[in-house]
């Protein structure tokens, strides 16, 4: 797990050189004429995924939502038999999957499509996969796969490769952009940037393993964690917590810090820690008010902060990793890695086979 952690900068830097070469400007993918009418005339976008990749599907819906406008869906993989999304006209269909084998995903794809096939052109299924394993069922099933080319990831929890699904997600979010004529060139260009920083970026975070190794020694013997998020980091927090949960069997939980203040708070106390995900953007301010009530119980704190985060935020906590300054839609990418590291750190202090927690296995197929 921990090789596999450190293999992300360059994982992303492979898959930024795929999906967004340095001439990246425009569509980067051919796409037929029917293909282009399609996504131009998008209503919805519907995503199907379990787990990690789950938490990567929330990322991908506020980036598709934001950068693109178009609504998008997202259910488990596993719930979808009992809730199917109710079936629009002109949708895209995604299922997000590391292994291409998860049979909750496989089956909500298949049912999808099968009552889809039964319906008017307009309804007929279009079916995008997204996974790092392109020769899978999963791509058996699908009109078009995105392999995210995160390379062999052994450790039954995910890391690599969910970094590679956010970078595919994003990646997929600016091309619906430029199909939909929805981002200006200008923009393009920025997120480009942006994104070629993020090979340094990510290796700047892993400079800050010494500092979580030593927060994990204080929080070996922590019996609950709670990890909050705001935006776009709520999806962190619940991958954080996820983390923490199978590998250190820690009860984990995450939130988005507003709603946590809406009953979940009263579990608080001296002996419940909290991971804070507070980068300086639009959800700060907010944040640090969640924080001060959270402190008002006697909780510790570790924030996850950006480099230019104010002397009175970092005065709350009992721990700040303070990580680089990115666009607010990337933080995701990078607020990631400190609890991944956290996760790793408390399970090995605590003796535990961090590659094969118990009652999990790397892929919950059929078989
Ligand atoms: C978490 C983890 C699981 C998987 C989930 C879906 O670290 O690995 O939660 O994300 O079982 O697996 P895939 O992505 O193979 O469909």
């Amino acid at each position: 797990m921990l090789k596999e952690i450190h293999d992300q900068p360059q994982a992303v830097q492979v898959c930024l050189e795929h999906y967004l070469p340095t001439s990246y400007s425009a569509l980067h993918t051919p796409y037929s004429s029917s293909l282009t009418a399609f996504l131009c005339d998008l209503n919805e976008v519907h995503i199907f995924a379990c787990g990690s990749s789950y938490h990567a599907g929330l990322i991908a819906q506020y980036w598709i939502e934001q950068l693109a406008g178009i609504p998008v869906r997202i259910r488990s993989g596993s719930e979808f038999q009992e809730a199917p999304l109710p079936m629009s006209a002109n949708t895209l269909m995604i299922g997000i999957t590391q292994s291409g084998e998860t049979a909750d995903t496989l089956n909500a794809i298949a049912l999808d499509k099968q009552r889809r096939a039964a319906q008017s052109p307009a309804f007929q299924p279009h079916l995008l996969g997204i996974t790092n394993q392109p020769a899978s069922a999963l791509s058996k099933l699908v009109d078009w796969t995105l392999p995210t080319l995160a390379g062999t990831e052994i450790g039954v929890a995910a890391t690599k490769t969910f970094m590679n699904q956010l970078i595919v997600c994003f990646y997929l979010a600016l091309e619906l952009a430029l199909v939909c004529q929805a981002i200006a060139h200008e923009k393009i260009q920025i997120h480009h940037a942006e994104l070629y920083a993020l090979p340094a970026k990510i290796r700047a975070v892993l400079e800050l393993e010494i500092q979580i190794k030593n927060i994990a020694q204080e929080w070996v013997n922590q019996q609950h964690c709670i990890v909050l998020g705001r935006g776009i980091n709520r999806a962190i927090a619940l991958e954080g917590a996820l983390k923490l949960k199978e590998t250190t069997y820690i009860h984990a939980e995450g939130y988005g810090a507003g709603e946590f203040m809406h009953g979940p708070i009263a579990l608080l106390d001296a002996r419940i820690p909290v991971i804070a995900i507070a980068p300086t953007d639009s959800t700060h301010a907010a944040m640090i008010a969640n924080l001060r009530k959270v402190k008002s119980h006697g909780s510790p704190i570790i924030g996850i902060l950006t480099e230019d985060a104010a002397p009175e935020t970092i005065s709350l906590l009992d721990h700040a990793l303070i990580l680089p300054a990115i666009a607010n839609p990337l933080f995701p990418i990078l607020s990631v890695i400190p609890l991944q590291l956290l996760a790793y750190h408390i399970a090995v202090q605590r003796g535990l086979n961090v590659d094969k927690p118990r009652n999990i296995t790397k892929t919950l197929s059929d078989q």
